[in-house]
């Protein structure tokens, strides 16, 4: 469904509003990104620091942008603006609504590039291409399509067509529908990965490469990847969850709700995490290999075990879909906004949208091969190297999420009354005052020790 101010329609049910999250919160970044910055970040070290960071600051940040939304029962903005407004508070909270605008846009921008690497090898897939890869071809498959700005465009462009496509026809809720089968469908073969991964000889290796955590490994710039990538991963900080809040009716329990969303979430990221680094160790492989990682171990198990061309062509699918659910939700702001603020139809909103991203986004597609040695702030130590691709992922995950992030807990924690909280919050005594702890202490002190500390 989509969330327009004007129509205060609620969730058919609590199960269509927990699909709908868990659509937004489970894609890319839990079976992409969250292998790829474990292997950059040494491992256990970083997975623990995840952890701690998802379910200290993730979960009581979920549970906060749900109530703030179904109090405001409207887009960030005005959500924002009507809470500022009734508690006589600063306008200034409103900067949230908008920042979370700006960085859906700047991450919508990449993530499409990197949905038209999946639907590139769906195509793949499709034809054959993985039987009989070894460590080197599956590297030159991956290379030869980053290398390729005409390719990477092609595939980006479809990726933003079905975005869009979406978002015109306000057919989300066909999509919801077949999030139904569809994502438990990923978890079940994600299971079966690692079942496989289980049969490669390194399953051990990677485990505990996972699990065992080793703290000289990891840097200060690791520990805010992994705050950021918490936020990223829930699809917090942007106001998203907000929207969705604001559909939310009275009687669902926030608490339990986003439970089962976290819960869900960390659960697909360490299954796709126990699939690929034992693919990794067994072959030799780059665990520090950055985003290719999954696009360079994944095709070698397809392309090596029986039945790999089926299980090939139905994974890539199904992480164009989980990448598709989550895409939707990320253009779905910039729309709205446009179409409150211009005389443009939800048609022209959409359209204006999705040209600007997809126009962005070109931005990453050249990132990768004809710009790939531009650093626009390689004057600054600290950006030396990155690419426009790598500052998009640094503004958005280091910047713009924890920083959103941090005034919303603040503003839910110290700027709201403890009662209107309450009733928000159908949960026991001990349960909301540790959420509060959470809330007041906790997520901001976390928050702004990991930021400081890494500047
Ligand atoms: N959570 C999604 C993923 O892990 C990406 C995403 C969707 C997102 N909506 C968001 C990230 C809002 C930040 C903010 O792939």
């Amino acid at each position: 469904m989509s969330y327009k101010s004007h129509s205060h329609a609620q969730w058919s049910s609590r199960m269509a509003f927990v699909l709908a999250a868990v659509g937004s919160s489970v894609g890319l970044g839990n079976i992409w990104k969250f292998p790829y910055m474990t292997g950059e970040s040494g491992g256990g070290a970083f997975v623990l620091v995840y952890l701690i960071c998802i379910f200290l600051v993730g979960l009581p940040m979920l549970m906060s942008e749900w109530l703030l939304g179904r109090l405001g029962q409207k887009n960030p903005i005005s959500t924002m603006g009507d809470i500022t407004r009734r508690l006589k508070r600063s306008r200034a909270w409103v900067l949230i609504g908008v920042a979370g605008i700006l960085g859906a846009y700047l991450i919508l921008s990449f993530y499409s590039v990197i949905g038209g690497w999946a639907l590139a090898y769906i195509q793949m897939a499709v034809v054959d291409t993985f039987s009989g890869l070894d460590n080197d071809s599956v590297g030159t498959l991956f290379g030869n399509l980053l290398a390729s700005p005409v390719e990477l465009l092609l595939w980006h462009s479809l990726f933003m067509i079905m975005t869009i496509g979406v978002v015109v026809g306000g057919v989300a809720g066909g999509l919801e529908r077949a999030a139904k089968t569809l994502m438990p469908a990923l978890a079940v073969l994600l299971v079966l990965l690692v079942g496989y991964a289980a049969t490669t000889g390194a399953f051990a290796e990677g485990a505990a490469y996972l699990f065992t955590p080793d703290f000289s490994k990891i840097t200060r710039d690791g520990i805010l990847a992994a705050l950021g990538h918490a936020f990223f991963t829930l699809s917090l900080g942007m106001g998203i969850m907000m929207a969705y809040g604001s559909y939310l009716s009275d009687d669902v329990n926030i608490g339990r709700s986003a439970l089962i969303v976290v819960v869900m979430d960390t659960v697909i990221a360490l299954l796709a995490g126990l699939a690929i680094f034992p693919i990794v160790f067994a072959n030799g492989l780059d665990a520090a290999a950055g985003p290719g990682l999954i696009f360079q171990t994944l095709p070698l198990a397809f392309g090596n075990m029986a039945g790999g061309w089926l299980f090939g062509l139905l994974f890539f699918v199904l992480l164009v879909f989980a990448a598709w659910t989550s895409a939707i939700s990320l253009l779905e702001p910039l729309v709205e906004w446009i179409e409150e603020r211009s005389p443009l139809s939800r048609v022209g909103s959409t359209i204006v949208a999705g040209l600007a991203t997809w126009a962005l986004g070109l931005a990453t597609v050249l990132s990768f091969n004809i710009w790939g040695d531009f650093a626009p702030l390689g004057m600054f130590d600290k950006f030396a190297g990155m690419t426009l691709f790598d500052l998009l992922d640094y503004v958005t995950s280091k910047l713009l999420l924890p920083l959103t992030g941090l005034a919303t807990v603040l503003f839910v924690g110290w700027f709201m009354g403890r009662d209107e909280l309450r009733s928000q919050l159908n949960m026991s005594d001990g349960a909301f005052a540790l959420w509060r702890v959470a809330v007041r202490f906790i997520a901001p002190i976390g928050v702004v020790i990991v930021f400081v500390s890494s500047l």
